[in-house]
């Protein structure tokens, strides 16, 4: 999704008892009209969707790790394809496993508009990604879209032992983290982003520097003016630094091969590729 995009930032009234954010401001505005969602449910999925980027130095990046080696692919945390859909465009065969059957029902459906090769080249599992087993192994393991922030520590080593249990002998596991690359930009920004679909959205995100979490907020940026429910997508993450998170790796038995940083220096959303492999 597209949370990087330029700020028009806001400082946030901090006043104890205050309505302290942007995003609760905003919300309260609408009042009775607000309908609160996750960011990747029946309501949320949609919007969310509307918003994923294709052609980005994300899905660049994890591809052409991708094609060093031949072989299927398990994509985790897939959602509704944004790497599945290229990686089956270029041959490959994937697995996509997501949680949300709301965002793999959005899945089935791009898949119902592929080409029949490419859809026979897909298996989709909603399962955990921090508790898998599939009874295979693969070469390549994706965990893009940073979504290893959705898990909690325990999580994140479930997450690990799944993925040692599933990848092959030489397989690369390859995971992007953020962290906040602006030491001095504000707590709270907002932005007004158009999806793929034409609607536009106001984007929220409050991240003061140093938190272990941060929170999204996404809703329609014009909605119309009567007394129609308006959706409201929230969603807290954490924030896991990749000193953290490669201590955690480590001590798991994932072997850091290569840190790529994929966004320019400096930017509020700093997102690290790493390539592992199973210690030897
Ligand atoms: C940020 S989205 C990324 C989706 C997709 N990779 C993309 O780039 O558009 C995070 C995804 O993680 C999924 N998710 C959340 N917790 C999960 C879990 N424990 N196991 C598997 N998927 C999970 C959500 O349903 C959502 O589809």
């Amino acid at each position: 999704m597209t949370t990087a995009t330029a700020p028009t930032t806001a400082t946030t009234d901090t006043a104890p008892g205050a309505t302290t954010t942007l995003a609760a401001r905003r919300v309260a505005e609408l009042g009775a009209r607000a309908r609160h969602c996750g960011l990747y449910d029946r309501l949320g999925a949609p919007l969310y969707q509307d918003l994923a980027t294709y052609d980005d130095p994300e899905t660049r990046a994890l591809l052409s790790g991708v094609r060093t080696a031949p072989g299927p692919v398990l994509d985790l945390a897939a959602g509704a394809g944004r790497f599945t859909l290229p990686l089956l465009a270029g041959g490959r065969e994937v697995t996509a496993l997501d949680l949300s059957a709301d965002m793999l029902d959005l899945l089935r459906a791009a898949l119902d508009r592929a080409p029949a090769s490419m859809r026979s080249r897909c298996t989709v599992v909603q399962g955990d990604m921090s508790a898998f087993a599939l009874g295979r192994r693969f070469p390549h393991i994706l965990l893009g879209t940073t979504s290893l922030s959705l898990l909690d520590a325990d999580g994140r080593a479930g997450l690990y032992r799944s993925v040692l249990d599933h990848l092959a002998d030489g397989g690369r596991f390859r995971l992007t983290a953020l962290e906040r690359g602006d030491d001095d930009g504000p707590d709270e920004t907002a932005v007004r982003v158009t999806g793929a679909g034409g609607t536009a959205y106001e984007l929220y995100e409050h991240w003061p520097a140093g938190a272990d979490s941060r929170s999204v907020t996404l809703l329609p940026a014009d909605p119309p003016a009567d007394d129609s429910p308006v959706t409201v997508c929230t969603d807290r993450v954490a924030v896991i630094g990749l000193d953290v998170l490669e201590a955690e790796l480590a001590a798991a038995g994932l072997t850091v091969l290569t840190r790529e940083l994929l966004t320019p220096p400096g930017e509020r959303h700093r997102v690290t590729l790493l390539t592992t492999e199973a210690t030897r």
